[in-house]
């Protein structure tokens, strides 16, 4: 039994297998073709923050492999009415596979611990990997490749850039961060998020200027400024990331053919400018929507293979 609680728990070759498992169900699922690999399979979804995308995605992809999902939110009382090892223990007895989206890293790990079922982690503090799949799908539709992209992230070194520099090492990306003093990787993250073994083609530069990091760019990423959970920053983190905001003028400084991408929810006109979420540059709803789709292929590789 495996889990995904990191991208850690995965292959470079796993990893790709999960995307073209995922092509294959966008196509099929485009062309109306109906298949029901996960018929009985029923997934607990367990909430601590808000959410639209990690929910409906899992909740429609569950319901189109043929299984259901169930939504847990506040009414659990995670980790106060009852202990997360009583949680894992009980709720994997009876379903089939596990969602949780955690405050904390150390509860993914904790479910994951003693749960009978796979633990699939849709966000935590620390780590975002769910959104990584998706991110690198979309790369892939509009690049026709993902080795060798130049992946331009400006702003927070936070959950979601660990994913996507864990990817990047895994799938041989040149990954450029453009964070301000205090809100870059620490030395030791940055090493564990590298790992031991890069893929071909994997680069890293780690810089202060947003121009030096987009120049040659195929993807220009950003996420909020104030994760979920750091609201009381939110003023202290707003002055300081004011000079990283993805506008017009940036975008101008990358490749012609460069895209804009964005986990979403944004927070228009702080990370992002309306024209540059506007533009058609911006796959950010594409990139949303494959969330869906690289999450079925995720769930059939857990599941079935
Ligand atoms: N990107 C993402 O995870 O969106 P939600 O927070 O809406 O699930
Ligand atoms: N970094 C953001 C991602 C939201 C999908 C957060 O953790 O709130």
């Amino acid at each position: 039994m495996r889990h995904f609680i990191t991208l850690n728990d995965i292959s470079a070759a796993e990893y790709q297998r999960i995307l073209e498992l995922a092509a294959v169900l966008k196509k099929e699922l485009k062309q109306g073709k109906m298949s029901a690999p996960l018929a009985g399979k029923m997934m607990g979804m367990i909430f601590e923050k808000p959410s639209l995308r990690t929910r409906v995605s899992f909740e429609t992809g569950m319901f189109q492999l043929g299984g259901s999902a169930m939504f847990l939110g506040s009414e659990i009382g995670f980790g106060k009415r009852e202990s997360v090892k009583d949680i894992a223990e009980v709720l994997s007895s009876m379903v089939d596979v596990i969602m949780l989206r955690a405050l904390r890293h150390k509860s993914a790990e904790e479910i994951a611990r003693y749960s009978r079922c796979p633990v699939i982690n849709g966000l935590t503090d620390q780590a975002h990997p769910c959104q990584a799949l998706a991110d690198m799908m979309t790369i892939y539709e509009v690049f026709g490749q993902i080795q060798g992209i130049k992946f331009a992230y400006i702003g927070d070194a936070n959950n979601v850039a660990a994913s996507l520099l864990r990817s990047a090492s895994k799938l041989g990306l040149k990954f450029a961060l453009a964070a301000p003093e205090g809100f870059q990787f620490e030395p030791a993250r940055l090493t564990e998020l590298i790992g031991t073994s890069p893929a071909a083609g994997f680069e890293i530069q780690l810089t202060g200027d947003p121009a030096e990091a987009v120049k040659d760019a195929h993807v220009v990423y950003t996420d909020v400024w104030v994760s979920m959970g750091q609201e009381n920053e939110e003023e202290h983190r707003k002055k300081v990331f004011a000079p990283y905001q993805v506008n017009t003028g940036l975008m101008r400084q990358t490749r012609k053919d460069a895209v804009f991408l964005h986990c979403l929810p944004a927070r228009r006109g702080l990370e992002v400018t309306d024209e540059v979420m506007d533009s058609p540059q911006s796959k950010a709803v594409q990139q949303a929507e494959n969330r869906l789709h690289a999450q079925k292929g995720l769930l059939v590789w857990l599941l079935q293979e």
